[in-house]
């Protein structure tokens, strides 16, 4: 081999090691969290030296102290944590949080950790080992081959999978109702009636429901998923199945459920919802349509440096949905087919959340 090879080899190693132990980013995050490493961090209220965080650290093993700074030094790298001179003259460095670790802080109102804690749990990575097994079978989704049976049956009888995906759920629509109702208001005025499809426990709802009084929000979910939940002034919960019947409404939300469905099912989806907005009589006087949060996957040809690392979440969620459910993330000119299919006349993407789109579909 001459030097040139050598070095390409070598890098190709370094990529693959790279890509063989990836997953330790995820768990190592995982495992500070679980041991609340960013919130005894922040309750410290300065930079932290390793030995306060682990003589603070109330359930570690006294054989396990010498090994924190090793756990921090990845998460330091991936960006979770940050290292500060305590003071002036003082050589020692001390943790400090970063924006990300700020985001899993148990009392931040916007915090992402019951998200980490779903999508980390054992049950949703277990299937990641049965997906090229899957490719091998019939069944629906390496989910079903990981566990007999599908995601939306299992948290239907897992009360434990259920209340840790709505709490999941909730986390992430609290994030998002702060980002909606600041960069969106326009398109929530001159509507009397939403129903937010899918919905969940109401998270999102509710936000609009406070910020929007005028406005009725009904929260539809699954019969099982709203049994219970208190009605308030201008909120109520329906329970039922989106694939038969959406209770009627000026205008229907649907964040994060297309792309849990394959396309025949966002299609009936779609029609039920097209069916409940044309369905309320209101004349021409109000502009009816359907709101969805979801993801437009960016074109191959527009990823660059800047923008790869944001490419590369949005297709790790997209396997997250072929791994777990039927579904799949979708670029703009499948979004379109799709409206066109379903009966809707045009649509509007506003990129304003991030990873995901604001979209407006109309009939
Ligand atoms: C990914 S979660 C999104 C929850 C919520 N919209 C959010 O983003 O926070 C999908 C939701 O769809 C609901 N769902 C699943 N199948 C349904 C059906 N057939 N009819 C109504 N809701 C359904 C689930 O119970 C769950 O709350």
């Amino acid at each position: 081999m001459d030097k040139v090879n050598v070095n390409e080899l070598l890098e190709a190693q370094a990529h693959v090691w790279n890509h063989i132990f990836s997953f330790i980013n995820s768990m190592s995050l995982k495992c500070a969290v679980d041991l609340g490493i960013p919130d005894i961090i922040h309750s410290h209220g300065k930079p932290m030296t390793v030995a306060e965080l682990v003589a603070a650290l109330p359930t570690l093993n006294p054989t396990k102290a010498r090994y924190i700074y090793r756990l921090m030094r990845i998460l330091v790298h991936s960006g979770f944590f940050a290292q500060q001179k305590l003071s002036h003259g003082v050589q020692e460095d001390g943790y400090v949080l970063t924006n990300a670790s700020r985001l899993l802080l148990k009392d931040n109102p916007l915090s992402l950790t019951p998200f980490l804690k779903f999508e980390l749990d054992p049950i949703l990575t277990k299937p990641w080992d049965f997906l090229g097994l899957w490719f091998q079978n019939n069944d629906c989704t390496s989910f079903y081959t990981a566990h007999g049976k599908t995601y939306w049956d299992y948290a239907d009888h897992d009360p434990n999978l259920g209340n840790i995906f709505n709490e999941g759920m909730a986390s992430d629509a609290r994030l998002v109702s702060s980002v909606l109702i600041d960069k969106c208001k326009g398109s929530f005025e001159g509507l009397d009636s939403l129903v937010d499809v899918g919905g969940g426990t109401g998270t999102l709802a509710k936000a609009i429901a406070h910020a929007f009084p005028h406005l009725d929000c009904t929260v539809f979910d699954l019969p099982h998923v709203v049994a219970g939940l208190q009605d308030s002034c201008n909120l109520k919960y329906v329970g039922g199945d989106m694939f038969e019947d959406v209770p009627v409404a000026d205008a229907v939300l649907l964040k994060w459920i297309l792309h849990d469905w394959n396309d025949n099912e966002c299609l009936k989806i779609l029609k039920r919802c097209k069916e409940a907005i044309l369905n309320q009589d209101k004349g021409v006087m109000i502009k009816k349509k359907v709101m969805i949060i979801d993801m437009v996957l960016m074109d191959n040809e527009k990823v660059n440096e800047e923008n790869s690392k944001t490419f590369e979440t949005q297709l790790f969620m997209d396997m997250v949905m072929m791994a777990v459910l039927t579904g799949r993330q979708r670029r703009e000119d499948e979004w379109a087919r799709l409206f066109c299919a379903a009966g809707f006349s045009h649509y509007k993407i506003f990129p304003l959340l991030g990873l995901r789109s604001f979209i407006e579909v109309y009939p």
